[in-house]
C-alpha cells in the first residue's frame, strides 16, 4: 500500500508519515529532504540559488543515501534554499524517478512531501492533506528551534511560513495542493497523538475500500 502524506512546512506531516510507515512495516521517504539536500549543495558550491541550471544538476548528481542522518539538512537556511530550487521544473524533473521507484517497491511505502498525491504518486490508495493555520504551524516550529538554543521571533517565524507557503503554493511546477481525493486532515486544535489518531482512521477507511 503506498500512503502520500501531503501538506505545508509544520503541518505535522513528517511525524505523521514516519508513524504511519512504522505502524503499517513500510519504507518512508521524506521527499522534503531532497529538495533540501539540492539547495545546500548549491550553496555549498558557491552557487546561487537563482541559478536553475546549476540546481538541476545538483539533483541529477544528488546522492540520496544518508539524508535522514545529516542534522545540516534540518536548518532554517536549508528549507529556504529547498523552497527556492523546489521551483525549477528541471530539479523536479530530475528528483522525479527516484520517488516513483521508491513508491513503486514490492509491499509499498510512505512518502511525505507537496506533491506525492498528485505527482508522484497519484494513483496512491490513502492520500493525506495534512495542515494547521499559519499561526498554529508557527507556533510549533518556534518551539522546536527555541527548544534546540535557536533564536528566533515568533513574528519572524510566522513570516517564514507565510513566504514559504506562498512560494510553494504558488510555483508553476508541481504546486502544493490538495489532491482531489485526498482526505483533509486539520491538526490546528490536536496534539500529535489525535493527530496520529485521525491519521490511522483515514488510512484504515482508505485499507476498507481499496481492500488491502
Ligand atoms: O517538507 P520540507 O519543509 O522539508 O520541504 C522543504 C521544501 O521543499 C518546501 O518548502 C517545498 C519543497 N518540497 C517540494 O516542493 N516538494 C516535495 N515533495 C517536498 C518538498
Amino acid at each position: 500500500m503506498v500512503i502520500a502524506v501531503d501538506g505545508p512546512a509544520a503541518s505535522g506531516k513528517g511525524t505523521i508519515a514516519a508513524r504511519l510507515a512504522r505502524t503499517y512495516g513500510l519504507p518512508h521517504l521524506d521527499t522534503g529532504l531532497l529538495y533540501r539536500a539540492v539547495g545546500l549543495k548549491v550553496l555549498q558550491d558557491g552557487g546561487s540559488l537563482d541559478d536553475e541550471s546549476a540546481a538541476t544538476e545538483a539533483a541529477r548528481g544528488l546522492d540520496a543515501t544518508g539524508l535522514s542522518d545529516d542534522a545540516r539538512l534540518t536548518t532554517g537556511e536549508a528549507g529556504e534554499a529547498a523552497s527556492r530550487v523546489a521551483g525549477y521544473p528541471g530539479v523536479r524533473a530530475a528528483l522525479l524517478e527516484l520517488q516513483q521507484a521508491f513508491a513503486a517497491q514490492a509491499g509499498g511505502a510512505v512518502l511525505d512531501g507537496r506533491d506525492i498525491g498528485t505527482v508522484i504518486a497519484p494513483d496512491a490508495p490513502a492520500k493525506l492533506f495534512v495542515t494547521a493555520t499559519p499561526e498554529v504551524r508557527a507556533t510549533r516550529r518556534w518551539k522546536q528551534l527555541t527548544a534546540r538554543g535557536i533564536e528566533i521571533s515568533l513574528e519572524a517565524m510566522l513570516a517564514d511560513i507565510q513566504r514559504r507557503d506562498d512560494r510553494d503554493a504558488g510555483r508553476g511546477a508541481a504546486p502544493m495542493v490538495q489532491a482531489e481525493d485526498a482526505v483533509l486532515l486539520d491538526t490546528t486544535d490536536m496534539g500529535i497523538e489525535a493527530a496520529f489518531d485521525a491519521a490511522r482512521r483515514i488510512v484504515e477507511a482508505a485499507r476498507a475500500k481499496h481492500g488491502l
